[in-house]
């Protein structure tokens, strides 16, 4: 009895193996990357705190796409919506690219990680514009990953923005109304020279997409998790990979 049911047990063994290997890439992977102030609340520590290992937590997320070969990793960093948040946060926030880069910068270039940015980038303090731009600029010729920060970004101005360009451009006659299609109005948007994102990943337990690359995630896969950003590991990350992988994306297709 007990030797009939051997080759049963084996077959799932080897099928949960393959499950759990990692063949199917997203070649771009989105991140909402939130529950730092809860995390640092849970931990007796003020939001502040939390935001700093969310911080840290980034670079571990970083090194985690890069060892899969993700080609873009856009993270969500501080909304159009987020400047609502007490001045002392905010100007914490503003000092987060300076701080992670001063860090970390000497590794991304290391690892021939390429520096991006998305969002409304004149409206950011100075000093923020400045390490934002000197790490775009110190990364720009390298030719791994992307790590696509969305700083004071927000889905609703992006398209704003790109509906007055267009609209600029049908005053001067440069553009035909018919000429307006969807990839005149993707090519406008920040993200106008990336491919869509194959995986939208949310921590905290938050289901909303909090105004996030609304255009572009009209066919994006979606998988939330009740763990804050902190906390959320390269072994939640896989879990991640692993359920894009079984997912069948039809696009309205058959
Ligand atoms: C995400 O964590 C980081 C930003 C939005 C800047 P939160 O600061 O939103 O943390 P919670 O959601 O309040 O826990
Ligand atoms: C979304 O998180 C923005 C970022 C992670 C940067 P929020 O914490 O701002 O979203 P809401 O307010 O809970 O929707
Ligand atoms: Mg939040």
């Amino acid at each position: 009895m007990a030797f009939s049911k051997w080759p049963f047990l084996k077959k799932i063994k080897t099928n949960h193996e393959k499950n759990n290997q990692i063949t199917i890439i997203p070649e771009h992977v989105a991140i909402i990357m939130d529950g730092n102030g809860r995390w640092a609340r849970q931990q007796g520590l003020p939001r502040i705190a939390g935001h700093k290992q969310g911080m840290d937590n980034v670079k571990r997320i970083v090194e985690v796409a890069n060892a899969y070969q993700i080609k873009i990793l856009t993270l969500y960093a501080f909304s159009t919506e987020n400047w609502k948040r007490p001045e002392k946060e905010v100007n914490y926030l503003m000092k987060l690219p300076h701080d992670f880069l001063k860090v970390y910068l000497p590794d991304l270039i290391k690892e021939n990680v390429k520096v991006e940015m998305i969002g409304h980038f004149e409206q950011l303090p100075s000093h923020t514009k400045k390490s934002i731009q000197h790490a775009i600029d110190q990364t720009k010729n390298n030719t791994g990953l992307i790590l696509n920060i969305a700083m004071n970004y927000g889905g609703r101005s992006e398209l704003v923005e790109v509906a007055k360009s267009i609209a600029g451009d049908v005053q001067n006659n440069k553009v035909k109304i018919d000429q307006i299609d969807e990839k005149l109005i993707n090519d406008r948007l920040f993200t106008g020279h990336l491919p869509d994102p194959d995986l939208l990943i949310r921590t905290s337990g938050e289901i909303r997409l909090s105004n996030f690359l609304l255009w572009q995630l009209a066919y994006t896969e979606f998988w939330f998790t009740d763990t804050y950003w902190p906390s959320f590991s390269r072994h939640e990350f896989e879990e991640a990979l692993q359920a894009y992988q079984q997912r069948k994306r039809r696009f309205g297709g058959l």
